[in-house]
C-alpha cells in the first residue's frame, strides 16, 4: 500500500480510511442508511433540531436529509413537533425507539473507533491522542474560517495574540465536576445542573492549570450560557472574553440560534461581547425550565440575549 507523506495527503488518507470503515459499521446497524445514521447521531447530541439545522450541521443535500427524516419518521424512530417560534418549521426529536437505536449506533461507532488503537503500541497512545487534539483544533479553525463564523469574536483587536495570554480550551468531563463546583461556589455562582450539563462545559487552561471555565445548557436551538468564571488572580487578561468566544463557537457548531444568560454583576462584560439586555417575558419557555430561571440564580439578575444566526 502506498502511504502518502505530505501532511495534507496524510490527513486526507486518514479521513478516507476512517470514514469508510465507520460507514461499514453503521451499515450493520438496523439497516439504516448512512444519512439516516448521521441524522440519528445529531439528534442524540441535540434534541429539537430543525431539518434546516441538520442540513447546515451535516453539510448534506437538503433532499437527502428530507428523505432520511421522512423514512425515520415513518419507521417511528423520529417524531416531528411544531416549532414554537416559527410556524413554517418543525422540530425533530428521537422517539423512545429512536433513542435506543441512536445509542446503539453511537456505541458501535465509539467501540469501532477505540479498536483502531488496538493496532497501535500502547506507549504511542498518549502521543497520538495529543496529535489528534491538535488536528481537531486545526480543523475546527479551518471550518470556521471557511464558514466565516468567527464573527463570534467581538473586538478582535483586543483579543490577545501573544502566546502567554492565549488559553487552550478542552471539554470538561464528569471527573472535573467536583473542582468546577468548588470554583463556582467560590465565585458565588450556582452549581445546580453542572453535572447534568457537563458535556457542554469547557475548561480554559494556561500552563496546564484551569484559569477559566464555563458551560452551555442546550435547549434545541436555544442555549443558556452559564457559569462563566475566571480565576480571580487572572482577571483582566482577556481570558473571560476568550472563554465566551470559545463557547459561542461551540454553540454555533451545535446549531444554536439564540444564546441567553443571567448575570448579577457582569452585565458590562457581556455588553462588550455583543449581548443585549432582554425582558424576562421574552425568554422562550424552554429556557425558563432551566434551574437558573427556576430560582438557582437571583430573580433580580439581568437577562441577556445574543442572536447567533444573525452573526453568521
Ligand atoms: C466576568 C469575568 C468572567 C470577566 O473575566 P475577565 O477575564 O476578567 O474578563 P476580560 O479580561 O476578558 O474582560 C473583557 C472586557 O470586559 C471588561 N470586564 C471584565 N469584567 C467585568 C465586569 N465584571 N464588569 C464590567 N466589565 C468587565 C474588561 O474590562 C474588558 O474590557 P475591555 O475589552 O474594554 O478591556 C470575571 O470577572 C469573573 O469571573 N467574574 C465572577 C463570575 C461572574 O460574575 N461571572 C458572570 C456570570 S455568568
Amino acid at each position: 500500500m502506498h502511504t502518502p507523506t505530505s501532511p495534507g495527503a496524510l490527513v486526507r488518507e486518514l479521513s478516507r480510511l476512517f470514514v469508510r470503515s465507520q460507514r461499514a459499521q453503521s451499515a450493520c446497524v438496523d439497516g439504516a442508511s448512512n444519512v439516516q445514521c448521521h441524522v440519528l447521531t445529531e439528534l442524540l447530541r441535540v434534541d429539537g433540531l430543525t431539518q434546516q439545522a441538520l442540513v447546515e450541521r451535516l453539510s448534506l443535500d437538503k433532499a437527502w436529509i428530507s428523505r432520511a427524516v421522512d423514512a425515520l419518521v415513518s419507521d417511528g424512530v423520529v417524531a416531528k413537533r411544531p416549532h414554537e417560534e416559527d410556524k413554517r418549521s418543525v422540530k425533530l426529536s428521537l422517539t423512545a425507539l429512536g433513542r435506543i437505536r441512536a445509542e446503539k449506533l453511537e456505541n458501535t461507532l465509539n467501540t469501532h473507533a477505540a479498536q483502531v488503537f488496538e493496532h497501535i503500541a500502547v506507549e504511542q497512545h498518549g502521543q497520538i491522542q495529543e496529535a489528534l487534539k491538535v488536528l481537531i483544533s486545526a480543523l475546527t479553525h479551518a471550518a470556521q474560517a471557511t464558514l466565516n463564523i468567527s464573527t463570534c469574536d467581538v473586538n478582535t483587536e483586543t483579543t490577545p495574540t501573544a502566546q502567554e495570554n492565549t488559553l487552550t480550551f478542552e471539554d470538561a468531563s464528569m471527573r472535573d465536576v467536583p473542582a468546577i463546583e468548588v470554583i463556582l461556589a467560590k465565585a458565588k455562582l450556582p452549581i445546580v445542573g453542572v453535572r447534568r450539563h457537563i458535556a457542554h462545559f469547557r475548561l480554559g487552561k494556561h500552563d496546564g492549570k484551569i484559569v477559566a471555565l464555563g458551560g452551555l445548557e442546550l435547549y434545541g436551538e436555544q442555549a443558556l450560557l452559564r457559569s462563566i468564571v475566571v480565576d480571580p488572580e487572572q482577571r483582566n487578561k482577556a481570558y473571560g472574553k476568550q472563554l465566551v468566544n470559545d463557547l459561542c463557537q461551540i454553540a454555533q457548531q451545535t446549531g444554536v440560534h439564540d444564546l441567553y444568560l443571567k448575570t448579577v454583576s457582569a452585565k458590562r462584560f457581556f455588553d462588550g461581547l455583543g449581548f443585549e439586555e432582554l425582558a424576562y417575558d421574552q425568554v422562550p419557555a424552554s429556557l425558563k425550565q432551566s434551574s437558573q430561571f427556576r430560582g438557582s440564580c437571583p430573580a433580580s439578575a439581568t437577562v441577556m440575549h445574543r442572536a447567533m444566526s444573525a452573526l453568521i
